[in-house]
């Protein structure tokens, strides 16, 4: 596959903005350093994840319920867990430029003045380490002061273990099963960047999966294959996956064990979620520092425990980022060049496209029908009668829409449309009373096209 290599992430940058992905947030404001807003096809790529994701661990299962919690909890709770105390970045200042940099990645930092040197390495002089505690800090109500300080939440797992027991007496559900939400998480990164990669603002899909403690191992495996298989699933290249157990020097303060999907973006091998044994580690805190009894009665053995917990924790910003770049493809054809994205139909923004052949002799109203039956019918469609047919099948491309179907002049006589599929650049004719089983199944039968794959 032929893929621009030295600037690969401005390439998928400038797609993003040309095509209403990504924006930079408050751009005609001159921007706020590394933070994006997300355009008409980004919000529903967004949407595509979020969907997917929730219909894997939840909907799919009968083991895990969903819950929704508020950004904002007591600040008691993150004193409990450990984040206001643990939850920091060593940082270095550069006395010359004034740049600040996390200390334990300066190898990937470059110097703002000589960006071809990392700090230090341009004769500025670094400060000693101290430690940056990541969390956001805001105060609640009308009073500024420590008695109404706060914080945005750094994780959305916390709002779990706080309501593990309203989620056990209210639902039915004993171990092991989970608890899983998607939701805004906020970190003050010391150096955000790669893009939508790292941000200070994103939103994570977490799930806690309460477990009896000799089954740590079993579940941790389980989870670490479940995760994995999901990306490959919905057409990530395996080869740029890869599982990777963290060295006891990394593990969270909570964690006794962790593994990462990576992908191999760009700019190299990056954490794209992680599966954590987090043990019984934060619902002991919240118990001892409540008073609260957060243990599970067994009926069986007549025995209270506390649960231990698997934890899969991935970024769904990082997600559709990852997806974008492993389906981008620039295509060399007989006259030119096709940009396309070749996403999963699941994961496609938009997953037809209606086009009447020509604006005129009924087409463009035989079209405009078929496109409200396919909407009505729960696809998610987009009509186009602009431009020439091949200029319309570019632009799909470049948005990675799977299927275009086209309105003829012969549509109308024998009711029968063309579908072009993406991928092969194929055409197939359909009776229009059968589209919608056609596109389904479709769907269904997809696989990663191989020139995607090298
Ligand atoms: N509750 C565990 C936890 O928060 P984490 O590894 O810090 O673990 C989980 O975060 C996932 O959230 C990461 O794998 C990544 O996908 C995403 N993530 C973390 N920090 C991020 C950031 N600054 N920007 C975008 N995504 C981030």
């Amino acid at each position: 596959m032929a893929r621009p290599a030295p600037s690969f992430m401005d390439t998928i940058v400038s797609l993003c903005k040309r095509r209403g992905f990504v924006f930079p947030a408050s751009e005609i404001y001159g921007g706020i350093g590394n933070t994006y807003d997300y355009g008409p096809l980004g919000v529903e790529l967004l949407r595509r994840v979020r969907d997917c994701w929730w219909s894997a661990v939840v909907t799919g299962r009968t083991d895990v319920v969903g819950l929704d919690s508020a950004i904002i909890q007591n600040p008691k709770v993150w004193e409990t867990s450990g984040h206001v105390g643990g939850f920091s970045d060593p940082m270095v200042d550069c006395k010359t430029c004034k740049g600040r940099f996390r200390a334990d990645k300066l190898e990937d930092a470059r110097c703002p003045e000589k960006p071809s040197k990392q700090p230090g390495e341009c004769h500025g002089e670094l400060t000693e380490p101290r430690s940056f505690n990541l969390m956001f800090k805001t105060h609640v109500g009308p009073l500024e002061g420590s008695a109404a300080a706060a914080y945005l939440r750094p994780e959305t797992a916390q709002g779990i273990f706080l309501n593990f027991m309203n989620v056990m007496n209210s639902s039915r559900v004993k171990p092991p099963f989970g608890i899983a939400q998607i939701g805004k998480s906020f970190r003050n990164e010391i150096t955000p960047g790669n893009f939508v990669f790292r941000t200070r603002e994103f939103e994570q899909a977490e799930m806690e999966f309460f477990i009896p403690p000799e089954e740590n191992d079993k579940w941790f495996e389980y989870w670490k294959n479940e995760r994995f298989q999901w990306y490959v699933d919905l057409g990530v290249n395996p080869d740029k996956l890869r599982l990777r157990d963290h060295d006891a020097d990394e593990l969270a303060h909570y964690s006794t064990g962790c593994t990462d999907v990576e992908y191999e973006y760009p700019f190299g091998w990056g954490e794209l979620e992680g599966i954590a044994c987090r043990t019984d580690f934060d619902l002991k805190r919240h118990s001892e520092a409540t008073g609260t009894d957060l243990l599970y009665f067994d009926p069986q053995t007549k025995e209270k425990y506390t649960p231990f917990v698997i934890e899969p924790a991935g970024g769904i910003n990082r997600m559709a980022l990852t997806f974008l770049i492993d389906a981008y493809e620039e295509q060399e054809l007989e006259k030119d060049t096709r940009t396309v994205l070749h996403f999963h139909p699941r994961i496609a923004p938009i997953t037809v496209a209606v086009f009447p052949l020509v604006k005129k002799g009924g087409m463009p109203e035989r079209a405009h029908e078929i496109d409200a039956e396919l909407r009505l019918a729960g696809f998610s469609t987009f009509y186009d009668q602009k431009g020439a047919i091949g200029r319309r099948y570019r632009r799909q491309d470049e948005a990675g829409t799977p299927f275009c179907v086209t309105v003829d002049g012969d549509t109308l006589e024998d009711g029968v449309v063309t579908v072009r599929h993406r991928d092969s650049m194929e055409q197939d004719k359909v009776p229009a009373d059968e589209l919608r089983a056609f596109l389904g199944e479709a769907m269904h039968n997809w696989t990663r096209p191989a020139s995607c794959s090298a």
